[in-house]
C-alpha cells in the first residue's frame, strides 16, 4: 500500500546546520514536484545554542517528535564553549543520543568523487585522483566501541588523576554492521575500481586489541556466508595510507566505531572535503542522514558552506525511506537529485570557497533546485 506522503523530521541544530538543512529541503522539495508522493516536513529545535538559551537539548516535546517522523534530516550540532555539566558536548542528545536511543548501528559513509570536485589535499586545488578511481562505503559501528559511555575520572582533592574510557566490542554489534558491509557489498553492482571485485575490507588493530582480534573472528564468520565477494584486511594504521596512496582499492570498508570516525575524515580529503562527506545512521527501524562536517562556526549566518554533503545525505534519505517502504517513487526523486548534483558538479557552476569559487550555500540550493527540475 503506498502512501502520498512522508514525514522528514529536520533537525537543523547549531553554527551552519539551519543553511545547509534549508538548501536541502529547497532540493528536496523541487524533487517532490510531479510526483504523486511527497515529502512533509517537520523542524524540531534543538542542539547546543538551544541549550545555552534555554537549559535544555530539546524544544519541548522535541525527543518525541522525532520518533513520529518516517526519516530524519540532521544539519549539525556544536557550538564553542558549551559543554553539559556532565562533561558531554551540548548537542549530545541530538547525535550520539539519538545514534544510541534509536539504535542507529550503522553509520554509513560513502566516499565518492564527482566529476569535476577537486580533491582537498594541501593549499592546491586539482584533481589527483581520478573520480571514477574514488568509490567506496565505510561502514562506522555506530552504538558502541570507544564511544559506549564507559568513562570515569579518578579526582581526589578537586585535582583528576586518572581518566579511563573503556573501549566495548559486542558480538551483537560487531555481527549486524559486518553483516550490514556485507549485504551492501552484495548489492552492489560496482567492484572497486581498480579490478571490479566486490570486496570487503576489515579495518582493525587485531595485531595488538583484543576487541579487533574479536571483530575480526566475527568478520570472518559472517564472510562465509558471501563467498561470492572478496574479504580483505587492513591495519587501520596502514589502511590510512593506502586509502591515501590507492583509493581505487577499496569497494566496501567496515569498522569500529572510533576507527571509523577518523578514517571517514580522512576519506574526505579524496572527494573533495568535509563539504562533500554525507552519512547515514542507521538501524532497523528508524534512518538519520546527515552531512558529516558539523556546525562550522566561523562560517555561521555567512550563506557560504558547502551544502553539497546535505544533499547527498538527501539523497541517501530518499534511497532508504523508498527501500523502507518499498515505493520506487521516492527511488525515482532520489536518482533525480543524484543525477541533478552531479550535472550541476561537472559543470562546476556552483562552487562554493572550499572549492575556489564564489557560489553561496543558497546558490548552490538554487543551482541543484533548478537542475532537479530539469531532470525528466
Ligand atoms: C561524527 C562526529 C561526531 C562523532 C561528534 C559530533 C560527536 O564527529 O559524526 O563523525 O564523533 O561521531
Ligand atoms: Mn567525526
Amino acid at each position: 500500500m503506498s502512501r502520498d506522503s512522508y514525514e522528514v523530521v529536520l533537525l537543523p541544530g547549531d553554527g551552519t546546520g539551519p543553511e545547509v538543512v534549508a538548501e536541502a529541503r529547497k532540493v528536496l522539495e523541487a524533487a517532490g514536484e510531479n510526483s504523486a508522493v511527497k515529502l512533509r516536513f517537520s523542524p524540531v529545535q534543538g542542539g547546543a545554542q538551544y541549550y545555552a538559551k534555554h537549559g535544555s537539548e530539546w524544544e519541548p516535546g522535541g525527543r518525541e517528535k522525532v520518533e513520529k517522523g518516517d526519516a530524519i534530516l540532521l544539519g549539525a550540532v556544536g557550538w564553542p564553549g558549551v559543554m553539559r555539566p556532565d562533561g558531554n558536548i551540548a548537542g549530545y542528545e541530538l547525535v550520539l543520543g539519538l545514534r544510541f536511543g534509536l539504535d542507529l548501528y550503522a553509520n554509513v559513509r560513502p566516499c565518492k568523487l564527482y566529476p569535476g570536485v577537486l580533491h582537498r589535499l594541501g593549499k592546491e586545488y586539482s584533481q589527483v585522483w581520478k573520480p571514477e578511481n574514488v568509490d567506496m562505503i565505510i561502514f562506522r559501528e555506530n552504538t558502541e566501541g570507544l564511544y559506549v559511555p564507559a568513562h570515569g575520572e579518578l579526582t581526589r582533592g578537586g585535582a583528576t588523576e586518572v581518566t579511563v574510557d573503556t573501549r566495548i566490542i559486542t558480538q551483537k554489534g560487531a555481527e549486524r554492521i559486518i553483516r550490514r558491509a556485507f549485504e551492501t557489498a552484495k548489492a552492489r553492482t560496482r567492484g572497486a575500481p581498480e579490478d571490479g571485485v566486490r570486496r570487503v575490507t576489515c579495518v582493525d588493530k587485531s595485531n595488538v586489541l583484543r576487541g579487533c582480534q574479536f571483530f575480526r573472528a566475527t568478520f570472518d564468520r559472517v564472510a562465509q556466508e558471501y563467498p561470492e565477494l572478496e574479504r580483505d584486511y587492513a591495519y587501520v594504521d596502514a589502511f590510512g595510507q593506502w586509502l591515501v596512496r590507492n583509493p581505487e582499492h577499496f569497494n566496501v570498508v567496515v569498522t569500529t566505531n572510533m576507527f571509523g570516525d577518523i578514517v571517514t575524515d580522512l576519506a574526505s580529503v579524496l572527494q573533495g572535503g568535509m563539504g562533500f562527506a554525507a552519512g547515514g545512521n542507521v538501524g532497523d527501524r528508524f534512518g538519520m542522514f546527515e552531512p558529516v562536517h558539523g556546525s562550522a562556526p566561523k562560517y555561521a549566518g555567512l550563506n557560504k558552506v558547502n551544502p553539497f554533503a546535505t544533499f547527498e545525505a538527501s539523497v541517501m534519505l530518499l534511497e532508504w525511506l523508498a527501500d523502507q517502504h518499498h515505493d520506487p517513487r521516492l527511488h525515482v526523486q532520489a536518482r533525480r537529485v543524484q543525477s541533478a548534483m552531479e550535472k550541476v558538479l561537472a559543470a562546476g557552476s556552483a562552487r562554493t570557497y572550499d572549492q575556489g569559487g564564489h557560489a553561496t550555500t543558497s546558490d548552490a540550493g538554487d543551482a541543484v533546485a533548478a537542475a532537479v527540475r530539469a531532470v525528466a
